[in-house]
């Protein structure tokens, strides 16, 4: 179930391969696709193509499966073999080297949709996004990890796309390590915005909803004590 808004604001993904996290995040209603990456599958400690072919029966949006040969020819020959074995909204994620982009490109010409990873600058994003790339994937959280501002990445990424406003890729923010992380993007306006199942429960949670709860429970408690309901 994708929420009502995905083609108009930001679309919210999961990135992970725990079915049932999937299946209680889909169940808000919201959840607007899946990624998943090799060490996610491992993490899952299920069989990939299974795996895919659930969290695919679970969530409509996209869901990325990554491919793991490195060269063009075995990538594309991944991406058919996936796409001909998991249901239509399996996406195809390849990583950005070289042997992606003519990987990307060959897949984009077959009508094949991708999401092109591990991005780490702008320039990155742009060529995938000239391989005719369905998603581009930069890591915010990585970059973070090594001192410096993962944020300033998207920040060019969507200046870059506002230069260019005929390219079509959406940028997918990706390696979120906090709610912060997606407020920020939105903000920056990207398109997308993947994240582990903690950040979507601390996206929705605050202490003075809860608070405001508690608060007209008790009231409504004694309205109804007082046969006033
Ligand atoms: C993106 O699609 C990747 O699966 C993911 O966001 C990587 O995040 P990590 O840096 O937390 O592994």
């Amino acid at each position: 179930m994708k929420c009502l808004l995905h083609h108009t604001c930001m679309e919210f993904f999961l990135d992970t391969a725990d079915v049932d996290e999937i299946r209680e995040i889909a169940s808000w209603g919201i959840l607007d696709g899946v990624t998943t990456n090799p060490s996610l599958i491992k993490k899952s400690g299920r069989d990939f193509k299974q795996v895919v072919a659930e969290i695919a029966s679970i969530c409509e949006g996209p869901i990325s499966a990554e491919v793991t040969a490195m060269d063009t020819d075995g990538m594309v020959q991944q991406a058919l073999e996936l796409k001909n074995e998991l249901p239509e909204n399996v996406i195809i994620k390849i990583p950005c080297i070289p042997e992606g982009l003519a990987a990307t490109k060959i897949l984009t010409e077959k009508g094949i949709k991708t999401n092109v990873t591990l991005i780490f600058s702008a320039a990155q994003a742009l060529m995938a996004a000239k391989a005719g790339a369905t998603y581009v994937s930069p890591f915010i959280g990585r970059i973070d990890d090594t001192g410096h501002d993962g944020m300033t990445l998207i920040a060019e990424i969507m200046e870059t796309w506002n230069n260019y406003p005929d390219i079509t890729t959406k940028v997918l923010a990706a390696s979120i390590r906090h709610p912060t992380h997606v407020l920020q993007c939105i903000q920056l306006g990207a398109h997308t915005a993947t994240m582990p199942t903690k950040i979507f429960r601390q996206l929705i949670k605050h202490p003075l909803t809860d608070k405001g709860i508690d608060g007209f429970m008790k009231d409504w408690a004694e309205v109804e004590a007082a046969g006033k309901a």
